[in-house]
């Protein structure tokens, strides 16, 4: 266990030190990786012992490893959590979350823009399962309680969203416990990571994260968590994660995502500031009919709620839609057609990656997403998502200059 008192350390110092305990054995400085899918004991008393709780330890890799525990103390800090579990992705941590929490009959207020297979989960697998999901503009405190029910257990959302870049008022939907105190609120924080964004200090119960995104930040793992109070996370990680989904962080994994996060501030700090200066850039451009990104002042709402609840930094994620008629072109073709002109970003899906990534949502990630809920949510045929990597800022802009020019 590291000596640091985490509670008096600001953000960098505890992404690099906390969820440390030092190797016992030879003193490694990095997590070692307990690449096992199984422990032994000393004898029979020890295995009892362990398996009954009462002594402290590890029996098995989808239950609990050291490795994958680093990275839960860590990421639970950072969030300011009680607990974490670890997960094999971030569908892995909504899907656990909400297996371990609800049951038959069940229902959920979930936010009309989030990701595309969380979209899916809510919209065709849950019911299913008895489990049933009303869609609302979570931004809009009436349109949420318009929607709970007297089995509503859940308001789910993201902020911002995914493309559109609504921002939701994480404390004001968290206030609605007091009237309904059944319904926890969970939040998928994978687009304002901390240093950006704190949902549980601004009251609600629950953060999901695709770790696979900023929290691991190099484009190399598959990953997720859930950062809660100790209660909760007990009941997902036996229930959900360990039993139903059985979607533990693989040990190998979690030392990557350990090893991403000692440069976790600097990174987001870096993806937001570029951020900003792009989605400026683009306002600007004649090319563009909008930008969407919440450090835009003419993000009205969305940008007051930001300046609220994501520390002045936002996220290094928007999205932005091309004007009709460019070259007699179609807001679609030219989406397109820029995609192909540009050079350092890549061509692929995810986010929060060193590598700048575009990508167009209605073809990709939101494809399973009717076209009639696309429309209605502001997802156009020509919206391309951006995430801006670490490159050089001006490197981006002098592409995307080179990118309009040759339209
Ligand atoms: C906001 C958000 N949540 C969850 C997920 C799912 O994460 P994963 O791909 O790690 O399962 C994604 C993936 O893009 C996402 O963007």
């Amino acid at each position: 266990m590291s000596k640091i008192n985490m509670k008096a350390v600001q953000f960098d110092t505890k992404a690099i030190h906390a969820g440390y305990h030092r190797d016992s054995d030879f003193g490694a400085l990095a997590s070692p990786i307990y690449q096992t899918s199984t422990f032994t004991f000393t004898d029979a008393a020890h295995a009892m012992g362990v398996f009954s709780g009462e002594i402290p330890g590890y029996d098995y890799t989808r239950a609990g490893n050291p490795t994958v525990r680093a990275f839960e103390e860590k990421i639970a800090e950072l969030e300011g959590g009680e607990d974490a579990v670890a997960t094999s992705s971030g569908m892995g941590a909504t899907g656990s979350a909400l297996l371990g929490l609800l049951k038959t009959s069940d229902h959920i207020v979930c936010g009309d823009t989030v990701y595309g297979c969380t979209d899916v989960v809510m919209r065709e697998i849950l019911p299913t399962l008895g489990i049933t999901t009303t869609f609302a503009d979570t931004a809009d405190i009436a349109a949420i309680e318009a929607a709970i029910q007297d089995n509503t257990k859940i308001i789910y959302f993201e902020t911002p969203t995914n493309p559109t870049m609504h921002v939701t008022d994480i404390a004001a939907v968290s206030a609605l416990k007091k009237k309904y105190p059944d319904i926890r609120v969970i939040v998928d924080n994978t687009f304002a990571p901390p240093p950006v964004q704190y949902p549980l200090a601004l009251g609600a119960d629950i953060v999901v994260h695709s770790v696979t995104k900023y929290i691991n930040g190099h484009g190399d793992v598959i990953g997720g968590v859930v950062v809660g109070n100790a209660e909760d996370i007990a009941v997902i990680r036996s229930r959900a994660m360990g039993k139903i989904c059985g979607t533990p962080l693989a040990p190998f994994n979690a030392y990557l995502v350990i090893r991403g996060m000692k440069t976790l501030g600097m990174r987001v700090r870096r993806h937001c500031e570029s951020a900003l200066a792009l989605a400026k850039y683009l306002e600007q451009s004649p090319y563009i009919e909008k930008v969407y990104y919440p450090g835009l002042e003419s993000m009205g709402k969305d940008y007051d709620v930001a300046q609220k609840q994501m520390n002045g930094l936002y996220t290094g994620i928007m999205a932005f839609d091309l004007k009709n008629g460019i070259r007699g072109m179609s807001a679609f073709d030219a989406a397109k057609k820029l995609m192909d002109n540009l050079s350092i970003p890549a061509i692929a899906v995810s986010l929060g990656d060193p590598d700048t990534l575009i990508q167009h949502p209605a073809s990709m990630t939101h494809i399973k997403v009717p076209k009639e809920v696309r429309e209605e949510i502001g997802i156009t045929d020509g919206m391309l998502r951006f995430s801006v990597g670490l490159e050089d800022i001006g490197d981006i802009i002098a592409d995307f200059d080179q990118a309009f020019a040759a339209l």
